[in-house]
Formats: structure tokens, C-alpha cells, sequence
């Protein structure tokens, strides 16, 4: 399974580098406040990467219906696998900082607790996109990290990190934040923010992260070493700490 994955993976940053993957972010090239738009994808079980589906498939806040959302189709193959971009609507402007902005308020009824309860014990991550750059995030914290508590969570702020070198993005990175349990009735608010941060890392070299092993290895830490086809067998037990618990 970790093999299937690390091929999906190496597949997928091949696609990346060669450019196939998305057709008209234009010139990868923004004025300060010019908009950059946040693409939406999919979502599935960590350990099952032929399992997936489309991000909203899972009840996340929607685009406004008044705003027909924008779907990229890629090619037939990516469509097949999964692959299906819808603009998220959400405001992100080049080198322009947002502060933390609620995305959507939602109660939660029994469907939408049963469908993210599952999500998040199945390890579920989602993609995003922007500049055709991957984002990749969990839907919530492991099971695992919240063991006694007979409550399971979901994130409920992404914060994203922005390198920009000039006019260029170079990475994103997304953490998330502010876990809150699945309790039908509930109302749980989701926010975002966006910061900026010069790099000098070329834009020519930006791919060169994805291609390190340590790379995955920092996006999936608080959640994921273990989960690697049960690779946990292998650690004695205790020898990860989670990097975020949720709340008391
Ligand atoms: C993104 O994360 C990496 C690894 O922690 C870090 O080196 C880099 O500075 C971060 N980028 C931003 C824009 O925060």
C-alpha cells in the first residue's frame, strides 16, 4: 500500500513537472492584489490513494449556488482518476495578506456528523490547487491522537503560508487548525487566512520540494507517521508525539 502510494505520488509529481496537469494559469506571473485562484479537488482515504473522490462530496462549505462555480476539466484519464477542479471561491489576491475570514457557518445534522466522522477516521485528506501547485491537508485529526476521548474532530481553519518570489509563486503551505468535535446540532464555523513571505528560491526550482521525501514526510507529521499501512508496527510504541492535540 505505501508502494501504490509512493507511485501515485511520483506519478502525480511527474504530471506536475511536465506541465500537463492544468491548462490556463496563465503565465504563472501576478501583480500584488491580482487574484489567484484556489481550485478545489479531492478527497480520500490516506492509505487507499485509488479511493477518491471529489472534495465536495464530503458536506464542506459550497460556493455560493448565485456564483455558478468554474470546474477545470483536465483530461480524460485525470477525470477518470478523480481529478476535477471547481474554483472555490475563496478570495486569495497575490501578495496580499488576509486575515481570518469565516468561510461558512453550518449546523451540523446527523448526515453531515456520520459523513465527516467517517472521513476522519479513515484518514481522509483533500487537494487543493493554486498556480498548479498541490495543497494537501487532513479533514481532521487523527483517531488516534484523541484515544479516551469519545469525541472525533475537524479542523475548522486552514491557514495558508505563501512564498512568492517577485511576481511568482514558489509554495504553499497549509496547516491546519482549531479542531472541533462532531456533535450533531452543533454549529461549527470554518475560517481561512493567507499570509505572504518572500523567497529566494527560483521559480524554475519550485517542484524540487515535492520531490523530497522530507517534504511529505513535514505535511503528514501531526497526523500521519503511523499511518502508513501500519507501519506503526514498526515504532515502538510512544515514539511519535503529536505535533497539534485538540482541546481538552
Ligand atoms: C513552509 O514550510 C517549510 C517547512 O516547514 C518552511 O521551510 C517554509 O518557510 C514555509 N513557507 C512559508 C511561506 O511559510
Amino acid at each position: 500500500m505505501a508502494s501504490a502510494r509512493a507511485a501515485a505520488l511520483v506519478a502525480a509529481v511527474m504530471a506536475l513537472m511536465a506541465g500537463v496537469a492544468l491548462a490556463d494559469e496563465h503565465n504563472h506571473r501576478y501583480q500584488v492584489s491580482d487574484t489567484v485562484t484556489l481550485w478545489v479537488n479531492k478527497v480520500g482515504p490516506y492509505n487507499n490513494p485509488q479511493q477518491i473522490y471529489n472534495y465536495y462530496l464530503l458536506p464542506f462549505c459550497k460556493p455560493k449556488p448565485v456564483d455558478k462555480p468554474r470546474h477545470k476539466w483536465r483530461g480524460l484519464g485525470e477525470v477518470l482518476q478523480g481529478n476535477e477542479l471547481i474554483d472555490s471561491q475563496l478570495e486569495l489576491k497575490f501578495r496580499t495578506a488576509l486575515p481570518k475570514r469565516e468561510i461558512c457557518t453550518m449546523s451540523l445534522d446527523d448526515d453531515k456528523v456520520e459523513d465527516f466522522t467517517e472521513a476522519v477516521r479513515r484518514h481522509y485528506w483533500y487537494e487543493f490547487f493554486a498556480d498548479k501547485l498541490p495543497i494537501w491537508g487532513f479533514v481532521g485529526p487523527p483517531p488516534e491522537q484523541t484515544q479516551g476521548d469519545t469525541n472525533v474532530y475537524i479542523y475548522t481553519h486552514k491557514s495558508l503560508d505563501i512564498a512568492y518570489n517577485r511576481d511568482r509563486i514558489i509554495h504553499i503551505n497549509l496547516t491546519s487548525k482549531s479542531p472541533q468535535p462532531l456533535t450533531s446540532g452543533a454549529s461549527l464555523t470554518f475560517t481561512y487566512q493567507v499570509q505572504w513571505k518572500a523567497s529566494s528560491i527560483p521559480f524554475v526550482r519550485r517542484f524540487e520540494r515535492y520531490l523530497d521525501f522530507n517534504f511529505f514526510e513535514h505535511q503528514m507529521r501531526g497526523c500521519c507517521c503511523c499511518l502508513i499501512s501500519n507501519l506503526e508496527s514498526l515504532f515502538p510504541a510512544g515514539s511519535y508525539v503529536p505535533v497539534r492535540s485538540p482541546p481538552a
